[in-house]
Order: structure tokens, then sequence, then C-alpha cells
């Protein structure tokens, strides 16, 4: 039996289903039952009929898919799977916002622990940023952890935020550089970015979306090439999608180490185990389930 085989079978055996974010290694997204970004996951966890989730992604995503999923067994292959950024902010930290700007809403970008969810009004994702911080836009913003899609999503509404300082490593190699050798390479070939890239970078692509937002995109598109500015998972379902055009990284290096840790061998042993169980206390699930809530009303 293959190995792919052998998680088919455990699948049905533990009425589990898998979901995998646009980042994952290919073979990952190819066994997975539903691959997304993180709105459409954290939208497929609230309708969920089987009783295990195995969550091919980083460490927020699974949070979020147990928050969402209280009566469920919710379980990572490599529970180190950590976003770097979502670590640049604790709760204590969203308190102190909170003490300094008395009557600000807090929007939290889902890439935030559950502790952070738990402290803010609402959560906006890469795909609903514009359309959440809107509805607040009768009060002052603080936008957290993310400084780039904050500045974004403020440009975009021309209103100011209280941006916090965080960002992701892996898009911050990403430079408006790079896209000059691109053009140059692929004449032609639009620029899309993803928005928590820098804004010189944002300024000089085309198009800014979520990975979600980019696979729709493409498929809309008459256009045969395409230059890809985001963690180079997502090429693997861009070409599956659309296997008569193609695809050029901004940067082959853009990887994010830790999407990287979900293997066919850790999906194995996770439905094999039962391991590791992804629980997060009530009392902040609560709360942060709240803030999910609330996006998902919203957009
Ligand atoms: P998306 O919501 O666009 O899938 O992005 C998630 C992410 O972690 C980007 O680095
Ligand atoms: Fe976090 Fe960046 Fe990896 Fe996305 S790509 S999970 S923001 S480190």
């Amino acid at each position: 039996m293959t190995i792919q085989e052998e998680i088919q079978k455990l699948r049905k055996e533990r009425n589990a289903v898998i979901l995998a974010h646009n980042y994952q290694v290919g073979e990952v997204q190819a066994i997975a039952d539903f691959t997304g970004d993180s709105l459409e996951l954290a939208r497929k966890a609230t309708n969920i009929d089987a009783e295990v989730v195995v969550f091919c992604g980083v460490y927020f995503m699974a949070e979020t898919a147990a928050i969402l999923n209280p009566g469920k067994t919710v379980l990572i292959p490599d529970p180190s799977a950590g976003c770097p950024m979502a670590d640049m902010i604790n709760g204590e930290q969203v308190r102190e916002l909170k003490r300094q700007h008395p009557g600000a809403k807090v929007l939290c970008y889902v890439n935030s622990t559950a502790e952070v969810k738990a402290e803010c009004d609402c959560c906006v994702t890469s795909a609903n940023a514009l359309k959440v911080a809107e509805a607040f836009k009768d009060h002052e913003i603080i936008f957290v952890p993310d400084r780039h899609l904050g500045s974004y999503t403020s440009e975009q509404m021309g209103k100011q935020f209280v941006l916090w300082p965080g960002y992701c490593p892996t898009h911050a190699r990403l430079t408006a550089k790079l896209v000059e050798s691109a053009r140059a390479a692929h004449p032609g070939a639009p620029v899309m970015v993803h928005p928590e890239c820098a804004k010189p970078l944002r300024d000089a692509a085309d198009q800014v979306l979520s990975t979600g937002g980019m696979c729709r995109w493409v498929k809309s598109q008459d256009i045969q090439e395409f230059i890809v500015g985001t963690e180079t998972g997502i090429m693997f379902r861009l070409q599956q999608e659309n296997p008569t055009k193609r695809f050029y990284p901004l940067d082959e290096r853009t990887i994010c180490p830790n999407m990287k840790k979900i293997s066919l061998d850790n999906v194995l042993n996770s439905l094999r185990e039962m391991q590791t169980r992804v629980v997060v206390p009530e009392e902040i699930a609560v709360r942060a389930k709240r803030a999910i809530d609330a996006m998902l009303a919203i957009a």
C-alpha cells in the first residue's frame, strides 16, 4: 500500500477530514479533502461533519479550527509548525494598547494566537481585511500584528490605524527590486503579491491578493503567464487548476519553513496516533471565538 493509500484508509476509519493551506507541499495538498486560504479554511471549519480534523498548516490555523469546533478532535501533524508573526504580540501587549487608546476597536489578523484573538474585537484575514475594517470606520482602529496588512488596509480605507510592528519573515525577503528583474525575464506577465509584503513591493506589483484571491484572479484571466510574489507552495495549486498557464516565483526562496514541517509521513502518524491534539483553554476559546464569529458575520 502506498503512503497515500494508508492515509486514505485511516482517514475513513477515523472519520477524519484533512484540511490544507495553500502553502503546503504539493503531495500534502494532493491528499487533502480541502485546500484553501485562511478565510476559506476558517469557513470550512464551521461546517465539518467528520469527528476528526487533521489540519495541515501552521498552529494558529489549527487553533482556529479547534475554537470553531469545540466538540471535535483537531490534530496538527507537527505542533512545532508555528507562525513567527503570530508570536510577535501577546495578550498583555494588546491590553496595554487598549489602555493607551481607550474606546478604540482592535482588529486582529488571524495570524495570531488564541490568547491575542481573545483580547480583540474582530479578526480579519488577508482576503477580507478591508470589508471588516469598513465596519469599524467610525472608531479608532488598532491593527495587530501585521504592520504590512495593516498599512495596506489603512491606505485602501483612507484612515489612519494604530499599527503594531509585526511582520512575516518569509514575505520580508521579497523586495520591489525583484520586480524589475522578474518583469525583464517575463515581459507582459502580471506580478501578484500578498498583502504581507512591504509597501514598496505592493506599489510595484499589479495585484495585491490573498492566496485564495490569487487562485481566483488567475482563473479569471486570459493571460498565460504570471509572476507570483508569495510562498511558493501556492504554485502547486495554481498549476493544478490552470495546467496551460505558466507561473514564475518572484523569488523561488520564498519558503515558509513552518508550513513545510507538515509531510505525508507526519500526516499518517498523526492519524495513527491521534496526535497532536490542539486544545485551547475554554476561557480563551470562548472569547477568541467571539472575534472570529464577528469576522465571519461581516465577510
Ligand atoms: P492567506 O490568508 O492569504 O492564505 O495567508 C495566510 C498566510 O499565512 C500568509 O502568509
Ligand atoms: Fe506566518 Fe509568514 Fe509562514 Fe504565513 S508565511 S504562516 S505569515 S511565517
